[in-house]
């Protein structure tokens, strides 16, 4: 079986804990190099995950381990940087979100991934979470109809504005929230809706950077979207929603149950009463997060794109127009009104 020579760069808490356990059981990829600044944890990942050689320096690590692809994970300044250096040279990129700190920098990275016919991937998990293709599989089918609207909900913990110098840009409380948490809710939703047109957005503050985001948002095409963002509460779960007009509704919770709408009775007695009967779907209690969450579902993918010369998804254009809607969302907020979203093209 063909596989990609992939080289690991950044390889701290995320890359450890979500990311590399996947690796070994993708038979497609072929790890061959760890670099991080810090040499015992490219050690430890070189060995904990099957690694041939485990580096500090990117230049020595890409000329002597000479891999097809490589992993970025780190601050989002760090992904701008060395994925344009990874991408110019010659290598498909997988880097994990936010792309970069500001629009213009995703922007940048999106453009040159294009010039060059590279693959370029963004770590928006999410869209490859076994439930939530479960879910889209269902939105597809013939008796859920055309999709009217996607509800993507998203709680974490309050975000604070990132010091300057952390690698995340000079980033206030509102961009900080949308570089470490938005861009993933803002991705789903872009997933089922496409392209934005318009966003009407709400925040609300509390004490402590808690605060919500409401946001309605309008597809090119007509459908709708509503963005409920919770920086409030100390936890981490989330919720999808999708209506179609073939009256079914889907629903995930928590990338996991998925609850199945359709209004049909389950048998007699159930079609004497008034009620909701669903069709449900749980993930089974031995499968690993890598597994559930899409993690791991992201990297097969990511190598299937390389060797089946596919386009990825969410790709790095997507990582780039997840920020121009994170953008909009805030500017809506500032101007108090409906704004219209940018529709940008790639110069390229
Ligand atoms: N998709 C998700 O669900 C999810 C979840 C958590 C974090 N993340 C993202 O993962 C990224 C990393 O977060 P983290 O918590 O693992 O950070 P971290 O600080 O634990 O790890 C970053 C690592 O990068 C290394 N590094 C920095 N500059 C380097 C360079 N020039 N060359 C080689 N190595 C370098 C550091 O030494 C460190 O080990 C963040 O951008 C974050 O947004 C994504």
């Amino acid at each position: 079986m063909s596989k990609v020579k992939l080289a690991v760069i950044g390889a701290g808490r995320q890359c450890t804990k979500s990311l590399m356990p996947g690796i070994p059981y993708i038979e497609t990829l072929d790890l061959v190099a760890v670099c991080d600044l810090q040499q015992e944890l490219a050690e430890r990942n070189a060995r904990n995950f099957g690694a041939r050689a485990a580096y500090t320096d990117i230049e020595k690590m890409l000329a002597e381990a000479r891999p097809e692809a490589c992993m970025v994970v780190g601050p989002p300044q760090m992904h701008l940087d060395i994925g344009l250096r990874v991408l110019e040279a010659g290598c498909h990129l997988f880097v994990e979100k936010p792309t970069a700190p500001t629009v213009e920098g995703a922007r940048k990275l999106a453009e040159l991934s294009v010039k060059k016919g590279l693959v370029g991937q963004v770590g928006h998990m999410m869209r490859h979470a076994g439930p939530v293709r479960i879910a889209e599989e269902l939105s597809k089918s013939e008796g859920f109809g055309k999709l009217l609207s996607v509800e993507s909900k998203y709680t974490t913990w309050p975000t604070g504005a990132l010091p300057a110098d952390s690698g995340w840009g000079n980033s206030d409380e509102d961009w900080s929230y949308m570089l470490v948490q938005g861009g993933h809710p803002i991705d789903l939703l872009r997933h089922f809706l496409g392209e934005v047109a318009r966003v009407s957005a709400f925040r609300c503050h509390g004490q402590k950077n808690a605060k919500v985001y409401q946001a309605t948002l309008e597809g090119q095409d007509g459908r709708v979207g509503f963005l409920n963002l919770q920086d409030s509460f100390n936890g981490w779960y989330t919720g999808l929603e999708l209506v179609g007009d073939g009256k079914a509704v889907v629903r995930v919770d928590d990338l996991g149950r998925v609850t199945y709408r359709t209004g049909k009775r389950m048998n007699e007695a159930a079609r004497a009463f008034w009620g909701n009967d669903t069709q449900v779907w749980e993930p089974h209690h031995t499968l690993s997060a890598w597994e559930r969450t899409g993690y791991g579902n992201q990297l097969r993918h990511f190598a299937d794109c390389i060797l089946n010369k596919k386009a990825p998804y969410p790709s790095l254009v997507d990582g780039w127009k997840n920020l121009v809607v994170a953008r909009a969302i805030l500017d809506s907020i500032a101007q108090r009104k409906t704004i219209e979203a940018p529709q940008e093209t790639l110069a390229v």
